[in-house]
């Protein structure tokens, strides 16, 4: 391992390693070690173009970029000397020589890298009074995208993130010397499943999307870590709040899960949060037959004499359990123990499943079957037969995902059983057979933790609070143990006391919990885990 020196302190690096390679791989890049860059990104080729992040290397004469310097044992870099602070100053004017200056207008402003370094490494005073060059705006890219090309700094991050990343190549840059702009080719729209990245890559405010530019600026949002829910690869994200809102999800590394991307359908699933199909309160079928709205406390109760009933009148294993792929793995272990303390094994997940790609995209679209399957939840098939051929009269159902055509298909099975509770965050036609309904939260909504396709244990945290009534899963499941009287359902529900007795008692999750688990996850005993990228 070369070990080399920065500012005075030593490293021990990876052979084979750019300077800025190695210091990022230490955690230390900008981080305690500041080298301004552009157009180098971890996750991209280098490109050299942008200049900033020269910085001296003793023994040799001129300065050298960072970004494309092969770290050697006995290095010795100084990054905060005059020579390397003039340097940067020069890149500095020269960016901002044409740069429009629109910072109150541009919605990147307040999480610029041009604002930032300008402020940081950068001289106060223009020396130019000549016009500065004149380009497009608001260009429409495709579908998701508007560039501002006088913004554009030519760092190149978008297009080599088009040719290396989806492999689409849209992007390219045109012209020479002061009049090269970056555009699509022609005839060509910016339009592949990861294009919203470019807009988290860019640096500057050329590149934004369509769905967040101007909704909000950017220091009002708290970015809370989540976990993209829209399939099982389990993207790490910011999840962008501001008035009890979520504004957007942008993408956060994790170089074993999601690097530094995600796919432009699990960015846009926020807006499930808001959606109008919400459930918004509790439903109890009442004598009409008509689902009528009820509280909190006559839903439970109603659910547990119903579920009381059937077990006494022909024993508890014709109660049965359908999981939901989308719940926390604190809500699938409490609905695992509120059927063992009725008597019945009976418990399957449906996971659905569609379009999967080489990158991100799973094909399971929830972000949890792994976590299910953890913890004894099999797959449907038995469990709807058995309900086929009459052998069930209860079932308690999470979510909605069991209508899909390649499980029941629709409600006839179901609507055959005595007795139906539904625990949905949003409506269906399983309302039409369901006898308690409780609205239930988005993962946005509430703590617990996620099982990824890789057995990659992640947390997620409450980031907004519903505007209307709505219960997490184990919530509810919890109130139902505590009703039917069953062992080890007592107290108010704390998840994460929930998450401990789970470490405790799955062997698979064994030192695993919400409050142990760090930013990046932890792996399932037993599970491979990704492996790095
Ligand atoms: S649009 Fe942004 S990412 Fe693309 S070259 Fe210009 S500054 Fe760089
Ligand atoms: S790949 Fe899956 S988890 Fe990642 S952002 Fe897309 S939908 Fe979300
Ligand atoms: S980051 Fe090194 S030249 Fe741009």
């Amino acid at each position: 391992m070369p070990i080399i020196t920065v500012d005075g302190v030593e490293y021990e690096v990876a052979a084979g390693r750019t300077l800025l390679q190695a210091l990022d791989d230490l955690g230390v890049l900008m981080n305690g070690v500041d080298i301004p860059h552009y157009c180098w990104h971890p996750k991209l080729s280098v490109d050299g173009s942008c200049r900033l992040c020269q910085v001296e290397v003793e023994g040799i004469p001129k300065l050298q970029i960072a970004c494309d310097t092969p770290v050697k044992d006995g290095m010795v870099i100084h990054t905060k000397n005059d020579r390397v602070k003039r340097a940067r100053e020069g890149v500095m004017e020269l960016l901002l020589v044409n740069h429009p200056l629109d910072c109150p207008i541009c919605d990147q402003a307040g999480e610029c890298k041009l604002q930032d370094y300008a402020y940081a490494y950068g001289v106060p005073h223009s020396r130019t009074k000549e016009p500065r060059r004149a380009a497009k705006k608001r260009v429409d890219l495709g579908p998701t995208i508007v560039l501002d090309q006088e913004r554009c700094i030519l760092c190149r991050r978008c297009v080599r993130f088009c040719r290396e990343v989806p492999g689409t190549g849209e992007l390219g840059t045109f012209g020479r010397g002061d009049r090269t702009v970056l555009d699509t080719f022609p005839g060509i729209a910016l339009d592949n499943d990861y294009s919203m990245n470019v807009a988290d890559i860019c640096p500057v405010g050329a590149l934004t999307t369509k769905d967040f530019r101007f909704k909000i600026r950017t220091w009002f949002l708290d970015e809370i870590p989540g976990v993209c829910t829209g399939c099982a690869n389990g993207c790490n994200i910011f999840i962008g709040v501001a008035n009890n809102k979520v504004y957007r999800y942008v993408p956060r590394r994790n170089d074993a899960v999601n690097q530094t991307w995600m796919c432009d359908a699990g960015r846009m699933s926020y807006k499930e949060i808001e959606t109008a199909d919400r459930l918004t309160g509790v439903s109890v079928r009442g004598p009409s037959g008509a689902l009528e709205p009820a509280p909190l406390s006559t839903g439970i109760r109603v659910a547990a004499e119903r579920l009381r009933r059937v077990a006494d009148a022909k024993g508890a294993s014709v109660i049965v359990g359908f999981g939901s792929a989308h719940a926390t793995n604190e809500d699938l272990f409490t609905l695992r123990r509120l059927l063992s303390g009725l008597g019945t094994e009976a418990a399957a997940v449906p996971v659905v499943t569609g379009k999967a790609d080489a990158l991100l995209v799973k094909a399971e679209k929830a972000a949890n079957g792994s976590g299910a399957r953890a913890l004894g939840f099999a797959e449907p098939g038995r469990v709807i037969e058995r309900i086929r051929g009459g052998g069930a009269d209860a079932a308690i159902v999470l979510g909605h995902d069991l209508l899909d055509a390649s499980f029941l298909g629709d409600t006839a099975d179901l609507a055959r059983l005595d007795t139906v509770i539904l625990l949905d965050s949003r409506r269906s036609d399983l309302e039409r057979v369901a006898h308690v309904v409780f609205p239930t939260r988005h993962a946005a909504e509430k703590s617990g933790t996620l099982t990824n396709h890789a057995g990659r244990v992640q947390r997620i945290l409450q980031a907004v609070e519903p505007r209307f009534e709505s219960y997490a899963d184990g919530e509810v499941l919890h109130r139902l143990g505590i009703a039917l009287g069953l062992a080890g359902f007592e107290g108010d529900y704390d998840v994460r006391a929930v998450s401990r007795e789970m470490a405790r008692s799955v062997p698979a999750f064994a030192g695993i919990d919400l409050g142990s688990l760090g930013g990046e996850g932890a792996v399932l005993a037993g599970s491979k885990g990704e492996g790095e990228r």
